[in-house]
């Protein structure tokens, strides 16, 4: 029978499963979250092969920077070879909810320069259907009543962060009870609302390559 392992064992797993998807003098970008940060741990072991990386939250950045790897902007960089973050759900579509860190934005900013979208997750991010994880949904502040109301409309509760402002000086409505049983088709519905600046559906861009940890070891899953 498997061992247990737990979720930190999980994410070490993974973390060090996606060290064999970095190439030698290319620039990286970097997610962020307790998994994320299990794989800048593990970057650490090889960070001479690093040429630089892309962050995608000042957390990041912080972290990578403490480890002595260079961040640069993504304005200074025309290409990322991969981009390795984590997720709060994913299906086996590998669409995804991110966002539970707040780092949407510039998540979703840094992925899409990216050749391959590599997500590390334990097992219980694994879902059939998106939306059990609370939607989040940044937007700018002045508009978040408004939103609310709007994605009550769409049968929504949304839930305002208190006390969390993002990188971009934004809030989150984090978003429960949404049908999400169309993700691309959702994405895009809210990304048309005025006022909305991401949402947390990563499902038209969604990762190339899943890495799945479980008791029974890394599965891979493209
Ligand atoms: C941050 C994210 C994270 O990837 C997501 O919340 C998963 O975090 P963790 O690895 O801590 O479970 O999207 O904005």
């Amino acid at each position: 029978m498997p061992a247990v392992m737990s979720a930190d064992a999980l994410k070490r797993a993974v973390a060090e499963a996606a060290i064999a998807y970095v190439q030698p003098g290319e620039i990286l970008g970097v997610g962020t979250g307790s998994t994320a940060n299990a794989f800048i741990d593990a970057l650490a072991s090889i960070k001479g092969r690093v040429r630089a990386a892309v962050a995608s939250s000042e957390a990041t950045r912080k972290r990578l920077e403490a480890i002595g790897i260079e961040v640069v902007d993504l304005n200074q960089v025309d290409r990322i070879s991969i981009y390795v973050d984590g997720a709060d759900e994913i299906t086996p579509a590998l669409a995804m909810i991110k966002g539970g860190g707040g780092a949407l934005t510039r998540e979703k900013i840094v992925a899409a320069l990216a050749d391959k979208f590599i997500c590390i997750a334990d097992a219980s991010k694994w879902v059939t259907t998106l939306g059990t994880f609370p939607l989040p949904i940044e937007v700018i502040p002045m508009a978040r009543s408004m939103i609310a109301r709007e994605l009550v409309r769409m049968g929504g509760s949304p839930v305002y962060r208190t006390g969390f402002v993002t990188d971009n000086g934004n809030v989150i409505l984090d978003t429960y009870g949404l049908h999400i049983s169309d993700p691309v088709a959702l994405e895009q519905r809210l990304n048309n609302l005025t006022g909305v600046v991401t949402n947390g559906l990563f499902a038209a861009r969604p990762a190339d390559i899943l890495l799945l940890g479980s008791a029974e070891g890394v599965q891979t899953h493209h």
